[in-house]
Parts: C-alpha cells; structure tokens; sequence
C-alpha cells in the first residue's frame, strides 16, 4: 500500500502564486509521481472561521474545486473531495481535544494573527482551528503532508499530538511529514517583506487575473533604487521574490536568470516575467472556462471523492474509538 499524502486549501478567497507555487505546483508533481495515495480537499468548514457571507461561501467552494481540477488534480490519480463531506474529520476533532492543551493552542500564530485581524470575531472555531487540521491529516494516517512554509508550525503541532495520543492510547496515529517546494514563502507584491496573503489582495497576484492585469501587477511590483537584475534577499526583497518566481514557473535556474538581464534594467526583466507568468497561466485560464460550464461533473467527482474518503477515514476512526475506550 502506497504511503497517503494529503493536503487542503480554504475556499476563502481567490487562489494566488503563493498558493499555487507553495502548495498546488507540488500537489500536480505529487499526484504524477505515481508514489502516493493522494487526497486534496477544499478545506470549506476551516473558512467559516472567518467572517463569510453564505451564498458567496458556496461560490467560493465550487470555485476551488473547479480551479483545483482545471489545474491539473486528476481524478484518476488522486482523490478530491469537500472536507464537509466527510464528517469523520469532526470526529476525530472532538477525539483529539481532549489532548490538547489550553494553553498551546492560544500560542499559535495564526491565532494570534487572526484574532488580532477580526477583533469582533474571535470565535471558537479560530482557537481549535489546529485541531481540526491535526483530524484532516490524522484521520487517513497520512504520511506525507505538501504544505506552504506558513502551515509549518500547524503540522508540528499534529506530529505532537499524535505522539501523545499514541503514547496514552497504544500506537494508531501516523506523525505526518511536510513536503515543500523551492519557493515555500512567496511574497507580497507591493511589501516584499510580508507573505503574500489573501488578506491583503493589493500585493497578490491572482493565477485567473487577466493577462492585462497580470502585466500591470508585475509592472508595478515594488523593487529597489539599484537598477541591476542581481539575488540579494537581503538588500532587494522585491527583485529576490520576483527571480524565485521567474525561476519558479520557467526552470531557469537564478544565476542564469542574473545573467541573461546582466546589462538589462527592472523594467525589461518585468516585462518578460510577465510574460512568462501570462503564458504559464493561459491553459489553466482556458480549462477553467470550459470547467465552470461542467458544475454537474464538478459534483460528481466530489461526491465520489467523499465516498473514497469516508471508507478510508471510517476504517481509522474505528481503530482510534477502539483504543480510547468507546465501545
Ligand atoms: P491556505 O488555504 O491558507 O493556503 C493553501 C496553501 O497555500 C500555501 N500558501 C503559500 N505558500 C507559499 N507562499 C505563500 N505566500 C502562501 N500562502 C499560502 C499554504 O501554506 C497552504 O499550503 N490551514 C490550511 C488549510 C488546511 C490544510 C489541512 C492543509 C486545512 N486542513 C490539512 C494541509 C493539511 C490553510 O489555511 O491553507
């Protein structure tokens, strides 16, 4: 049996580079591998933890499912799913809270951002957020977890707790392991020293922003006085996250990159990685059209990745109720 790999994305916004570059670039180069049980899922009751309006929630659901399937996730090889879909997830929440402690919890970054973000909404959810995710990952005993650098300290704290769990109950749990790219922290357009974010979308680039769109964000990207394309994350932030990206989407490797705009200015490299960005896009634009004409089989393939999902969750949670006890 083939190790499980699984990973999830909230239907809070829409997608960015940094989404596809730290995470879905590597959930495609995973899924063709061929070397693991791959899950992906649109992490929808994560997103209620944030202010949300319901009917657009269910825009925004559809809507990563569909972008996840115009990108490339493939039925055939992988199994895509709605997390809200598979109610074992819950389970295993409730299950691991009563490991968890208080006080780690509300230590947690995220939490910390979040609630400092939306101060008229500082519910439940956000706090046990982590928990939830710890059970999306627990519950297949997945192995392998490719990730962004952001979710880092949230897979830390589900190795802890099944740790915990397995040494208090016997061994059943599985400490997942993060997989990441070579760009597992893009930055913000406009403030090249902040992650790029959904909750600032003035510095994102958008992977279905026009082509006219496209040019002007990256046109516009904030750089540095000096005019020469050289790598100094240091000393030019803007320029680095910039080549990582060109690097990213063109395998040119960064020095060739230098070299190549070596007696060129900013603006002659920006209009190339437009370009590139532009061109790298253009098949994923043209599939999502055609995808958003198909929601029918859009549900089709979630429902049947739900129902994979259930039988796998179902054989673990039986496992996980057995030795805490529940008959
Ligand atoms: P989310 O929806 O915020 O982000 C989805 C993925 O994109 C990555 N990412 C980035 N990578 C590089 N540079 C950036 N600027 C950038 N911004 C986002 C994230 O690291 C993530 O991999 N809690 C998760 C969703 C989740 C999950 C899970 C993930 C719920 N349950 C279980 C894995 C396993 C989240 O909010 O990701």
């Amino acid at each position: 049996m083939k190790p499980v790999l699984i990973s999830g994305i909230q239907p809070s916004g829409r997608l960015h580079i940094g989404n596809y570059l730290g995470a879905i670039k590597n959930f495609l180069e995973l899924q063709e591998s061929g070397k693991y049980e791959c899950l992906f899922f649109v992490a929808d009751w994560h997103s209620l933890t944030e202010n949300f309006d319901p009917k657009e929630k269910n825009e925004q659901i559809m809507d990563l499912a569909i972008n996840f399937i115009a990108l490339g996730i493939n039925p055939n090889l992988a199994t895509l799913f709605l997390q809200s879909h598979v109610l074992e997830h819950t389970e295993l929440m409730w299950l691991l809270t009563s490991i968890t402690p208080f006080g780690e919890l509300s230590r947690m970054t995220q939490f910390k951002d979040k609630s400092a973000r939306q101060e008229e909404n500082v519910n439940v959810g956000l706090f046990t957020y982590p928990v939830l995710m710890a059970a999306d990952i627990l519950v297949y005993k997945a192995a392998f977890v490719p990730v962004g650098e952001d979710q880092l300290q949230h897979l830390e704290f589900a190795r802890t707790l099944a740790r915990k769990f397995n040494s208090k109950f016997g061994e059943v749990l599985v400490e997942p392991k993060s997989l990441m790219t070579a760009t597992p922290k893009v930055m913000d357009l406009k403030e090249p020293k902040k992650k790029m974010s959904k909750s600032m979308p003035g510095g994102c680039l958008f992977i279905d922003d026009t082509e006219e769109e496209i040019r002007k964000k990256i046109m516009s990207a904030t750089t540095d006085s000096e005019t020469v394309v050289r790598y100094d994350d240091e000393k030019k932030p803007g320029l680095a996250n910039l080549l990582r990206i060109y690097n990213a989407l063109s395998s040119v490797a960064i020095a060739d990159l230098e070299n190549q705009y070596k007696d060129k200015n900013y603006s002659h490299f920006k209009k190339d990685l437009a370009e590139v960005v532009v061109n790298y896009f253009a098949d994923f634009r043209e599939k999502k059209m055609v995808w958003k004409k198909r929601e029918e089989e859009v549900m089709g393939i979630l429902n049947e990745g739900a129902r994979k999902a259930k039988i796998m969750a179902g054989k673990n949670i039986a496992d996980i109720r057995g030795k805490m006890g529940l008959v």
